[in-house]
């Protein structure tokens, strides 16, 4: 038996093909893409058909790999980026490009919604949430606002995912996890707001989708599919979520104490919660899981991009890299980065820029400035880890993933500046894992705790402990980072 996993992301999409008797990895294939180019700064936007040509070719390319084990296919998840807007027209077509969860340029639509409802803490007691631009709602006003015409041919509004499991299944809906990163949808009681959504657009809410349980499959797939691909049964297709959802299944987050800490381009910190975890200051979204659960998440823009940036600069490989940072003792003797390369949005500074602070002839050198990459972009996903502990999240283990992860030097800065333990996992393609396990798990009825048991090892030769003065050293240097930002701030210099 062989379960599906894709996870169509913002640079590209993957799948992979789990066995579910054994958990191996049987095969993989990827495909790239890219942003629409030339859009106005802060427009961040991809055309929904490059998701759909992507996953087609990639799982094509997986049931080629398994050979005649293809026909063992009997579920298929899919994992999608969070938050971005796809409109549908009466006949289902694409209305315009997808607004991406990296788009920046509805601020103004979040202050305005705000601001109509008396305040973020209105906001916040309606939705459990208060509203960042990365959120879909402020997206939907931001279109029926620029482009009326467009927003009039609308009568379907999904999340990629959401759009991807149409094309497998023709059905439309959304489940509770990625729903909940709309704005759109009170999380407590996982229900659509009706003043949110009739504020953003009159007749928004007949153009939602039904909300359902995470735990139901999305459907079967759709015959014309199964023929193309070859297939002589049709195979469920999961309820699917986004990616952060997707994730925690992935890397076996379904239990209070466990955290993932995600180092990509971007970085995200989510816990498991069997309650709504509410934070009045929004700096952590109170989403959903999708698991019927809740997921509390910190997303930070600048993580492995600000490193990434700094070692192109140098022309280092990764090693190189490592060894440089590594030179230099625990704090870069006084450089501290404030990483907001990208703006941030936890804290939410969308327009922010970064900052280098405690230059001295000393500390100016490359090994330096790499150090406090590393150190600069954790801190600000410590950040996050702190604000976690403040609303009564007790972290006992992290699990890393992402680009970052592979450096065992970042591996023991993330275990000091989070005082936890963190290790990584033998299946570092957590998202795609995770909807791969939730459709096989969705599919035979079998419990998804007991799945990510059998599928989801961590690999133990990563594992990193705290140290006791490097560990103090940080606590120091995340209270300083959060003095120096707030001070900033204050002074509107961010
Ligand atoms: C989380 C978020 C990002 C995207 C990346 O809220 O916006 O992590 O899901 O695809």
């Amino acid at each position: 038996m062989v379960s599906l996993g894709i996870d169509c992301g913002t640079q590209s999409t993957k799948t992979l093909a789990l066995d579910w008797e054994t958990g191996e990895i049987l095969a993989s294939a990827h495909q790239p893409y890219g942003f629409i180019p030339n859009l106005p700064p802060g427009s961040m936007e991809q055309h929904p058909q490059d998701w759909v040509t992507a996953s087609e070719q990639t799982v094509l390319s997986v049931l080629e790999k398994l050979g005649t084990r293809k026909e063992e296919v009997f579920a298929i998840g899919v994992s999608g980026q969070q938050h971005g807007l796809v409109l549908l027209d009466a006949q289902d077509k694409v209305v315009r490009p997808a607004k991406l969860w990296c788009d920046s340029s509805t601020v103004f639509q979040c202050a305005e919604i705000t601001e109509y409802f008396g305040g973020a803490d209105r906001v916040f007691s309606l939705l459990g949430n208060t509203l960042l631009p990365a959120y879909t709602a402020p997206k939907i006003l931001w279109i029926r606002e620029n482009e009326p015409d467009n927003w009039k041919t609308t009568t379907t509004v999904l999340l990629p995912h959401d759009y991807l499991n149409f094309w497998l299944t023709g059905e439309k809906r959304m489940e509770y996890g990625d729903a909940s990163g709309t704005a759109l949808m009170d999380i407590r009681s996982r229900t659509w707001c009706r003043p949110v959504c009739d504020f953003i657009a009159p007749h928004l809410m007949g153009k939602l989708p039904p909300l359902h349980s995470s735990l139901k499959p999305a459907g079967t797939l759709r015959e014309e599919l199964r023929i193309r691909w070859g297939l002589s049964h049709a195979p469920s297709v999961g309820s699917g979520g986004g990616d952060n959802m997707m994730s925690a299944i992935g890397t076996g987050n379904l239990h209070p104490g466990m955290i993932t800490a995600s180092l990509g381009t971007s970085g995200t910190l989510f816990a498991y919660s069997t309650e709504p975890v509410l934070d009045p200051k929004g700096e952590v979204s109170a989403f959903c899981d999708s698991t019927d659960a809740w997921l509390p998440l910190v997303c930070t823009m600048n993580v492995t991009l600000v490193t990434e940036r700094m070692r192109n600069l140098f022309e280092w490989s990764h090693n190189l890299y490592e060894e440089n940072a590594s030179s230099v003792p625990a704090g870069a003797e006084g450089l501290l980065l404030l990483p907001y390369l990208s703006g941030e949005r936890a804290p939410n500074l969308p327009h922010s820029t970064g900052v280098l602070y405690g230059i001295t002839n000393n500390n100016l050198t490359k090994s330096h400035l790499s150090r406090a990459a590393i150190e600069g972009v954790t801190l600000g996903l410590g950040y996050g880890l702190h604000r976690f502990r403040e609303l009564g999240l007790t972290p006992t283990e992290i699990h890393l993933t992402g680009g970052g992860s592979k450096s065992p030097l970042w591996r023991q800065i993330c275990a000091n500046i989070f005082k936890t333990p963190v290790v990584c996992l033998q299946n570092s393609e957590s998202a795609g894992l995770g909807a791969a396990i939730q459709a096989g798990g969705l599919a035979n009825s079998s419990s998804l705790k007991d799945a990510t048991v059998r599928f989801v090892h961590a690999d133990e030769s990563t594992r990193t402990l705290p140290t006791e003065k490097e560990s103090e050293l940080y606590q120091n240097l995340l209270e300083r980072s959060y003095k120096l930002r707030r001070v900033l701030q204050e002074g509107s210099f961010l």
